[in-house]
């Protein structure tokens, strides 16, 4: 990809486009406002909060990353989504818990205006829940124009100079790539002949990519992973990236892994369990679905230990992950992880780790840091897939053919390298042998 030789600057409103107002959306908009507010401080987002070193360490330049690069602000966010609830934002937040009525209260009045549209839903895809508020069509291709009608609508009447969608939406069945998703015209045909494999995840993602609306997706569902979106980003000159917000259990492995690695420390195995009451835990009950985030959960640990490069550390690592619905914890989820580990001579040593966070908390900076970067992505000419913003996902998606970077520090790296890149730095490397001439 050529360097953007310029980005256009972010005048005007950013409308930010919700499929799935549950506990992540409403923790997301809230947190917005509170900060707008000056009520709370936006902890967690490397947009709000982050700085970038540029040029030698004795130039003592590091900028706030949102000074460093022309990103929309708070103040010019607007919202909307889609949800099989009628619950408003504020409804759907308190019925989340994970906010507390106190910091709720502030921002009852905005929250309250934030209504769902109809969602395009099929209980295929999420067995779980049902709700009254859904669209009605003959096919999946006509639920994809009335949600491209909606994002017209939403663009009429936020008076928004520019659209971001995230899909922050239920996870859905497991769903292999097939021949319905190779191209464009098949992907079209497929939703006019009601195909099974096209999950209404899928419907959102065309109606965004072909309104030339960026696309971010927040869950380990196939969605824009497919050659039909692929190729539509690329025609349409739109950034699309996902895919699963990586939060949680998966933010430590990649974090922890990582320094097994480089001190060239053995694992046994990593067995992963949590247990979580909200509704995507209830969601994730179903086997379907559970499967979805299995998959995302479980490549983690093989791209980062490299088991082929290193047969004696890694070769014969057990990895478990286990995910348990549990409705006394609600969004607070326990994650527990047993990590079995060697060292010098082989000897055995163990690791427990016990993480008691916040599902909603962790992943709600992500929404509004990719949210903010795509829109950035978008305004730089950049088309298809933004493989620099893995940094947030628990599988990152990349070119065919290339396997994903899970390290954290690579992610951040190759994250801060790609805004350097943008704006004609020079890139950072960590020689650092010129402070010794
Ligand atoms: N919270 C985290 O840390 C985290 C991390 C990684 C991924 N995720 C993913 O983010 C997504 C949202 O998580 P959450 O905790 O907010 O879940 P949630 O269950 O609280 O919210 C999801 C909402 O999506 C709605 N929905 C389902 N199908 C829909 C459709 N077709 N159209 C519109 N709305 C639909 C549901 O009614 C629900 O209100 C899930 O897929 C979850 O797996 C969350």
């Amino acid at each position: 990809m050529e360097k953007p030789s310029k980005i256009a600057p972010a005048t005007g409103k950013l409308g930010v486009l919700l499929p799935g107002m549950g506990a992540v959306s409403t923790t997301f908009m809230a947190g917005v406002e509170l900060v707008r507010k000056g009520k709370s401080q936006p902890v967690g987002s490397l947009t709000q909060m982050g700085t970038i070193r540029l040029g030698k360490r004795t130039d003592g330049r590091s900028p706030l990353i949102k000074k460093f690069v022309p990103l929309a602000e708070l103040k010019d966010l607007t919202f909307a989504g889609w949800d099989i609830f009628k619950d408003n934002a504020y409804q759907s937040a308190a019925n989340a818990g994970v906010l507390n009525p106190q910091d709720l209260e502030k921002v009852k009045p905005f929250l309250s205006t934030i209504k769902p549209m109809k969602a395009a839903f099929d209980r295929d895809f999420v067995k779980l829940i049902d709700g009254p508020n859904i669209k009605k069509g003959k096919n999946k291709y006509e639920l994809a124009l009335q949600i491209k009608e909606d994002i017209a609508n939403f663009r009429k009447t936020s008076r928004a100079s520019r659209l971001v969608t995230c899909w922050c939406g239920s996870t859905e069945s497991f769903v292999k790539p097939e021949d319905v998703h190779s191209t464009p015209e098949k992907f079209i045909e497929g939703m006019k002949s009601n195909h099974p494999a096209i999950a209404p995840s899928m419907l959102y993602a065309w109606a965004s990519v072909t309104s030339e609306v960026p696309f971010a997706n927040g869950a380990p569902n196939l969605t824009v992973d497919i050659p039909a979106i692929q190729k539509l980003a690329h025609d349409h000159n739109v950034a699309i990236c996902g895919k699963d917000f990586k939060t949680g259990q998966t933010l430590m492995k990649t974090i922890l892994a990582p320094g097994f690695k480089a001190r060239m420390l053995g694992l046994d195995g990593w067995f992963s369990t949590n247990i979580l009451g909200n509704r995507d835990g209830e969601v994730l009950e179903d086997p379907g679905s559970f499967k979805t985030k299995e998959e995302s959960k479980l490549s983690v640990l093989e791209y980062i230990l490299q088991p082929q490069l290193y047969p004696q550390l890694y070769g014969k690592m057990h990895h478990k992950v286990r995910i348990n619905y549990y409705p006394p914890r609600g969004d607070n989820k326990e994650g527990w992880d047993n990590i079995d580990i060697f060292g010098w001579l082989g000897y055995p040593m163990q690791i427990k780790v016990d993480f008691l966070c916040r599902d909603s908390i962790l992943a709600a900076p992500i929404v509004l840091d990719l949210v903010l970067f795509m829109d950035l992505a978008q305004r730089a000419g950049m088309r298809g897939i933004q493989e620099w913003l893995s940094f947030y996902f628990k599988s990152p998606m990349t070119a065919p053919g290339l396997y994903p970077e899970h390290d954290l520090f690579i992610q951040s790296m190759k994250l801060k390298n790609t805004l350097r890149w943008m704006k004609g730095e020079d890139l950072i490397t960590h020689l650092g042998q010129e402070y010794y001439d």
